[in-house]
């Protein structure tokens, strides 16, 4: 058995927040004590974490990454995404399907799911919307999640056809699934992943404006109040975005969004100081956009913070703002980020931040998960809320991406525990 000794448990949705012991017994808590029980029961066989001053909360769940396998395993692969999952305190991650060839056809699905049996952490998949990503006909959606799909995106491409997207929700509301969706207009873009406006034109790109956002925001909502069906607004980077779904939301209860920690971290100013780094789609915007995000949080107006964790090989951003690819990795600094910039600042209680990263996205996905509870999956994270560090340029994932090295931040995972065998420790243990 594993004890985890008098961490003060923070579990959202049993809106716990105490000082106990908890006892972990294979795969699942055996047992949940006021401190002091640890000493009582525990057995000399018996592994012991000293959790006094740490938080033990869900391990975390990131409705939104991307592991590049398979065909782009040179930026990141499923061991190397996992690996840096379990470091980031997450125990459950789902993985995009915009890889080569693109997870729209059973034998790719198949092999993905496979290949996610012998991780440290819960890799989960979708499948994509429409066949090869080209926004014209719909995969076998019925098919692909008999073999394992837990919701369906053309993440990184948006889907410009609305009939197309009108049938697909029927589909995803007959089949009971979620779908995710990426929302920029390419008619409105004259480039990828830089805010139109003055950083765009100092930095010699067109640009992507914020409207390109909100026009298909608006028309995805309206489609899911029509249809009835799950949806969840993907990485929201516009404050018009966000009272478009606030507005929507009032309307149906079957809307959704996401914020990423640059969105609510960062502003276009990001780019003039770190170059590609700071390239994302959709991009980083303006403080007001920032503040927005920030009050559409603690609203609840957005459900999830999801990583976008979007692996690139050096070589690839090292290229101009032009040809260098959007995106940026975030599992490694999520925890932090939102200590940091929502915790700590006052925005949200941290009860209120960890809502988010575990019973909200459980919830979407119908998962068991992100909760702690006596008999239930020993899935947690254990981390400090008060540690400093330094983000470094050595990262568990294969690429170092991150606009986010050399800033110090508050909030440092410490360990993780999946199906009750800890798969990241920050020390020796
Ligand atoms: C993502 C990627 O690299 O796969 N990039 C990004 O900038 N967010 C794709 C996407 O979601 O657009
Ligand atoms: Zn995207």
């Amino acid at each position: 058995m594993l004890w985890i000794k008098n961490g003060r448990l923070v579990d959202p949705k049993s809106q716990t927040d105490r000082v106990c012991d908890i006892c972990i017994e294979r795969d699942r808590i055996a047992g949940i004590f006021s401190p002091g029980g640890a000493d009582q029961k525990h057995r000399e066989e018996d592994r012991m974490i000293d959790a006094q001053g740490l938080v033990v909360a869900p391990g975390m769940i990131d409705v939104h990454v991307h592991f590049r396998e398979p065909g782009f395993t040179y930026k990141e692969d499923i061991e190397t995404g996992a690996a840096a999952a379990a470091a980031g305190g997450y125990t459950t991650v789902i993985c995009m399907a915009n890889t080569k060839p693109v997870v729209d056809n059973e034998e790719t699905l198949s092999y993905l799911r496979e290949r996610a049996k012998d991780m440290p952490v819960h890799v989960l998949n979708t499948a994509a919307i429409t066949k090869g990503f080209k926004g014209e006909e719909l995969t076998d959606m019925i098919g692909l999640k008999a073999l394992g799909a837990v919701g369906f995106t053309d993440d990184g491409v948006p889907i410009k056809d609305t009939a197309i997207v009108m049938e697909a929700m029927k589909m995803a509301k007959a089949l009971n699934v979620p779908l995710s969706f990426h929302e920029e207009d390419p008619a409105l873009i004259g480039s990828f992943g830089v805010n139109q406006g003055p950083v765009s034109a100092a930095v010699g790109v067109e640009g992507a404006p914020a409207v390109a956002e909100d026009v298909l925001v608006a028309r995805d909502c309206a489609l899911a109040l029509s249809t009835g069906a799950e949806i969840d607004i993907q990485h929201i980077s516009s404050g018009t975005s966000v009272a478009i779904v606030r507005a929507m939301k009032a309307l149906g209860k079957n809307i959704h969004a996401e914020a990423t920690p640059q969105h609510f971290s960062l502003t276009e100013e990001a780019v003039l100081e770190k170059g590609t780094l700071a390239r994302v789609n959709p991009p980083l915007r303006t403080e007001a956009d920032r503040l927005a995000i920030i009050e559409g949080l603690k609203d609840d107006t957005i459900d999830y913070i999801a990583t976008d964790h979007a692996p690139h090989s050096r070589e690839e951003k090292e290229k101009d703002m032009k040809s260098a690819p959007s995106g940026m990795i975030g599992l490694e600094t999520a925890l932090a980020l939102g200590i940091t910039h929502l915790v700590k600042p006052g925005h949200l209680s941290l009860s209120h931040f960890l809502e988010k990263l575990t019973v909200n996205p459980a919830a979407l996905y119908h998962l068991d998960a992100g909760h702690v509870a006596v008999g239930g999956k020993a899935d947690l994270v254990i981390f400090s809320e008060d540690e400093t560090w330094t983000v470094g340029e050595s990262f568990k994932s294969k690429a170092s991406n991150s606009p986010f090295i050399g800033d110090t931040l508050q909030g440092k995972v410490k360990f993780t525990i999946c199906d009750g065998k800890i798969v990241y420790s920050d020390g020796k243990f």
